[in-house]
């Protein structure tokens, strides 16, 4: 496969003018990094979604500054040649300037990620721009965001009021004055969603917002329907049943070592039959002579 240059912000502006769509997707550990960047992702979003798909949470609330440090840097492991952005976690930003600064940072130097996203408008706008001035590019992200569930009262498509609606056009604008790169627009409508786009020169990438935006975002788990239980979003296209298709690999497994089917001869190591005799004595043989499992060297070769 030739090596691919990973994208820059200036190329991602370029792509909103020339009508390129973005392609934008999770991923949180090496492989899923590395299959992501394989199968041609334009940039790669170490999200804190990483808390209920991963972790096991309920919300992204817990997911801590340490937690993104560390799945940042497997993913960049995993992708050396994507562009990677890591997501701010709760409570790791609004906290003022200085500490925002630190803990974005610590994305970039131990995580390796390229770009940080935080959730909020014009209210985190003067935090944005310090990052941004900071050399530490900014990806915003409004709409439905995750870490304010509580205060949003649920995950509920926004925007649907006026009020909302326009306070939603001024938070866009707000991000792009202070310097954000791009806005994730996270469950909207898909007319407030196109305004949006059509306002600004930054793209946009939308997740549960319609078809206007300039790219698009899904979590690799929803994607793939890798998880247990799998639940239905409307906004979301799954292109593979993975949860199933590894519980009955899983459960195969367990049904092959419960009736002795696994391992087989072709999966155990030999040892010479000589040395068997002086060693253990007898025949040291069991169903298929002295390549049977009874003569393998525990430990040994694993190739
Ligand atoms: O954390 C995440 O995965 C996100 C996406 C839903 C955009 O913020």
């Amino acid at each position: 496969m030739p090596m691919k240059h990973p994208l820059t912000i200036t190329k991602l502006k370029t792509m909103k003018q020339s009508g390129e769509p973005i392609s934008m997707l999770t991923a949180y550990d090496y492989p899923s990094a590395k299959l992501a960047e394989e199968a041609g992702i334009d940039v790669i979003l170490v999200g804190d979604s990483l808390g209920n798909v991963v972790l096991g949470y309920d919300t992204t609330i817990p997911v801590t500054l340490d937690d993104m440090v560390y799945h940042t840097k497997a993913v960049a492991r995993g992708a050396a040649h994507t562009f990677i952005v890591a997501d701010m976690p709760f409570a790791t930003y609004r906290i003022g300037k200085e500490a925002t600064l630190r803990n974005a940072a610590r994305l970039m130097q131990e995580g390796g990620a390229q770009a940080v996203k935080m959730e909020g408008g014009a209210d985190i706008a003067e935090e944005v721009s310090a990052l941004v001035r900071a050399g530490i590019p900014v990806l915003g992200h409004i709409g439905l965001t995750p870490q304010s569930v509580h205060q949003l009262g649920g995950y509920r498509v926004q925007g649907k009021q006026e009020r909302e609606a326009q306070s939603l056009i001024e938070d866009a604008q707000a991000l792009e004055a202070a310097g954000a790169f791009g806005i994730v627009l996270e469950l909207v409508t898909e007319p407030l969603a196109e305004a949006v786009t059509s306002k600004l020169s930054i793209p946009t990438i939308g997740i549960g917002a319609g078809r206007g935006c300039d790219g698009q975002v899904l979590v690799f788990h929803d994607l793939l329907q890798y998880a247990s239980p799998y639940r239905e979003k409307r906004f979301v296209k799954t292109y593979a049943d993975l949860g199933t298709t590894i519980r009955g690999a899983i459960g195969a497994y367990v049904g092959d070592v419960k009736s002795r089917a696994f391992p087989e001869q072709k999966h155990a190591f030999p040892m010479e039959q000589e040395l068997v005799q002086r060693l253990y004595g007898g025949g040291g043989e069991r169903d298929g002579g002295p390549d049977s499992a009874s003569s393998v060297v525990k430990g040994g070769d694993r190739s």
